[in-house]
């Protein structure tokens, strides 16, 4: 699927900010605009190496609307992480446009955050200073971000660690650190670049339980890179296929599975079959094993 392909909009559009606490803070209901959240239009991308151009994403369209949870998938190469970074406004594109929440990309926004797959926590920092970390950057109120760290860190279950080092964490304790602090500063807009992927199995479900959870509860707009199917259609509302590279969309799966969604939500005949057809979309485009 070569040309933009719309994402039809199933979930109700959010209609207020909600606190970290998940209850709409007075006074800041908005206005919720149609335009979606984020619009990649034609978009090519090739990065000029010492052995020549390499072509990573080729005419890549799709809209993601306010609210909704988008997931990525595609073999290895295929340009996942440039599309990123491409939205987060850390890359450039050759060509077409990307808008974000009505804007160009342009990195250190303060209603985009982003999340790689390793957590990248400052060593010398305890666990809260690493949560607070963009609060200082960005210049907001320490006090009530401070407050907001506590009930984060509760929220992700870390409660009773925000003294502790980096390094004195499980892996899969420094993701949660480093959700927390994706969280922290309330971005609109948060892209996750396989956020779990180098965790082991149980983690990773429970780390994709936690943020379904978070996401029913915040409902910020998500766009989640993954190499792994199932964790796709358990979290998202939306789930984009793309082709080795050069990246191009072969297939963009709504995922109707009602909400809220347990782990059981994928083995119910409706998500064996979003997997198949998802599976079978990647098997076409490649034969590189995805999981
Ligand atoms: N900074 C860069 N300079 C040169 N080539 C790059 C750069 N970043 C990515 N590429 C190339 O662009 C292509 C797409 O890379 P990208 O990291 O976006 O893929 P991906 O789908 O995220 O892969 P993975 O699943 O392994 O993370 C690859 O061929 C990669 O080698
Ligand atoms: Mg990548």
């Amino acid at each position: 699927m070569r040309n933009r392909a719309a994402i039809t909009m199933e979930r109700p559009a959010m209609n207020s900010t909600p606190d970290v606490d998940g209850s709409p803070r007075p006074g800041t209901a908005v206005a919720q605009s149609s335009e979606p959240a984020v619009t990649v239009s034609g978009v090519f991308k090739t990065y000029a190496t010492r052995d020549g151009v390499v072509e990573a994403v080729r005419d890549v369209s799709f809209e993601v609307p306010h609210g909704h949870v988008v997931s990525m998938v595609g073999p290895s190469g295929c340009g996942k992480s440039t599309v990123l970074k491409m939205i987060a406004g850390l890359e450039t594109y050759d060509r077409g446009t990307i808008t974000v929440r009505g804007s160009d990309p342009a990195p250190g926004r303060r209603d985009c955050g982003i999340m790689m797959q390793s957590a990248v926590l400052l060593p010398w920092r305890t666990v809260r200073d690493n949560v607070m970390l963009p609060v200082e950057i960005l210049g907001l109120d320490k006090s009530e971000s401070a407050q907001r760290t506590q009930d984060l860190l509760e929220l992700v279950g870390l409660q009773g660690f925000e003294k502790k080092f980096p390094w004195e964490l499980s892996g899969g304790m420094q993701q949660r650190v480093s959700l927390a602090r994706l969280l922290v500063f309330e971005p609109q807009l948060l892209l996750m670049d396989e956020p779990f992927a180098a965790l082991d199995e149980m983690t990773r479900e429970r780390l994709d339980l936690e943020l379904v959870q978070l996401h029913e509860r915040f409902q910020r707009t998500l766009i989640y890179v993954t190499h792994n199917i199932a964790e796709a259609v358990l979290i998202s509302d939306t789930v984009i296929v793309m082709t080795a590279r050069p990246g191009e969309i072969v297939d963009i799966v709504p995922i109707d599975l009602p909400r809220p969604r347990t782990i059981m939500s994928t083995t119910t005949p409706e998500g064996t079959a979003l997997i198949e057809r998802i599976r079978r979309a990647l098997d076409g485009s490649t034969e590189e094993e995805v999981q």
